[in-house]
C-alpha cells in the first residue's frame, strides 16, 4: 500500500469512527431559492428545452455515473455555428469550443467531497426525475438553487422511499 493510500485509509477510518460518536446534526433548513449566480454566458434552460432538447442531451450522466455533468461547447456549436453567431456571448462560446477550454459555469448544486452521491443510482436505478431534486428547470431563464441538498433532505426522501439511512450509506468509503 502506498503511503498516500494508507493516509487516505486512516482518514476514512477516522471519519467513519468519528461519525459513530457524532450525534446526528440538527436539521438546518436552507433558505431557498438562493440568488441566481451570474454565469459567464447567459444560458437559458427555458429557451433551449423549448427547442426540444432533453436534459440528458446536455447532461449525459457518463460512466461511472456520479455526475450529470456539463455539455461540451462543441455540442452547442452544432446550432450556434449559424444561430446568433454575431452575439458576443456566442462568440465567447465559439472561442471556448475552438480552444477546448470549458466555460467555467458557476456551480449551483453540490455536496461536500466526503459525501457519496450518484446520478445513475438516483435517476436511472431509482427512477427519480431531475425535477424532484432540481425543480422545474425547463421553466427557468436562469437557474438558482431551489431544492435542498442538506443531510436532512437526503434522509427525508430515503425514509419515504425505503432507502437506507445508515450513516455509512452516504458517508463511507464504498
Ligand atoms: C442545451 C443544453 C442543456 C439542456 C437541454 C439542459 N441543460 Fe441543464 N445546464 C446546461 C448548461 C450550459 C448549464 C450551466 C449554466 C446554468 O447553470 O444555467 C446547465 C446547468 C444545469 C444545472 C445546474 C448545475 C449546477 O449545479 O451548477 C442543473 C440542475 C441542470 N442544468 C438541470 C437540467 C435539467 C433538469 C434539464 C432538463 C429539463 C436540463 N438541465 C437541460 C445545459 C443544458
Ligand atoms: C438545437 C439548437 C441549439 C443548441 C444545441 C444550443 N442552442 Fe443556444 N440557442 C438556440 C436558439 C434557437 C437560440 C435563440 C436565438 C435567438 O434568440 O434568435 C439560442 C440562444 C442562445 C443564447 C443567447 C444568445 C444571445 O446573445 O441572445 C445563448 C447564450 C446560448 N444559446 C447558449 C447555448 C449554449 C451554452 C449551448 C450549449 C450548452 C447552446 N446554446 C446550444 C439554439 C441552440
Ligand atoms: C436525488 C436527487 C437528484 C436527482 C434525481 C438528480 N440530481 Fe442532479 N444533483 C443532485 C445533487 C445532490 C447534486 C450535487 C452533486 C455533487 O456535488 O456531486 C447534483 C448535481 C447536478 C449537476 C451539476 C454537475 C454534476 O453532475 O455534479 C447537474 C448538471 C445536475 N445535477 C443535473 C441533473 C439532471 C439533468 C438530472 C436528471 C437526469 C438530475 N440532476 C437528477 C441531486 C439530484
Ligand atoms: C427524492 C428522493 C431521494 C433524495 C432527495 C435522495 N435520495 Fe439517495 N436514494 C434514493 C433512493 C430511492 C435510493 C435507492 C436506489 C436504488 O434502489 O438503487 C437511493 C440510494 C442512495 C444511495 C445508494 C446507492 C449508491 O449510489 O450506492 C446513496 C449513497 C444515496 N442515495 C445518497 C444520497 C444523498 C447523499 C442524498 C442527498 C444529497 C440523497 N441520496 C438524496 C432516493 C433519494
Ligand atoms: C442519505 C444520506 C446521508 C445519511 C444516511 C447520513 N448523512 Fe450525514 N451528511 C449527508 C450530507 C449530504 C451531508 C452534507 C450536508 C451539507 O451539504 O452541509 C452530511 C453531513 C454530515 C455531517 C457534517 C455536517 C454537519 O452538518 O455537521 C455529520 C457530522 C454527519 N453528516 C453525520 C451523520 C450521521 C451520524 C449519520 C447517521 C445517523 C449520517 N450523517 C447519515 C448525508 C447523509
Amino acid at each position: 500500500m502506498s503511503s498516500l493510500a494508507a493516509t487516505a485509509l486512516f482518514f476514512l477510518l477516522g471519519l467513519v469512527c468519528g461519525l459513530a460518536q457524532k450525534p446526528v446534526p440538527t436539521p438546518v433548513d436552507e433558505v431557498l431559492p438562493k440568488q441566481a449566480p451570474l454565469q459567464p454566458v447567459p444560458f437559458s434552460h427555458k429557451l433551449h428545452t423549448a427547442q426540444g432538447m432533453k436534459c440528458l442531451d446536455c447532461h449525459p450522466i457518463r460512466e461511472p455515473g456520479f455526475q450529470a455533468g456539463f455539455p461540451r461547447e462543441s455540442a452547442c456549436m452544432g446550432c450556434h455555428a449559424s444561430v446568433k453567431k454575431e452575439s458576443p456571448h456566442i462568440q465567447k462560446l465559439a472561442a471556448s469550443a475552438k480552444t477546448r477550454s470549458p466555460i467555467p459555469w458557476v456551480r449551483i448544486y453540490s455536496v461536500p467531497d466526503y459525501i457519496w452521491f450518484s446520478h445513475t443510482s438516483h435517476h436511472k436505478d431509482a427512477g427519480l426525475e431531475c425535477q424532484t431534486c432540481h425543480g422545474p428547470v425547463q421553466d427557468r431563464e436562469v437557474l438558482a438553487k431551489e431544492k435542498p441538498t442538506n443531510m436532512h433532505s437526503c434522509m427525508k426522501c430515503h425514509a419515504q422511499k425505503g432507502a437506507s439511512n445508515g450513516c455509512d450509506f452516504c458517508h463511507a468509503s464504498q
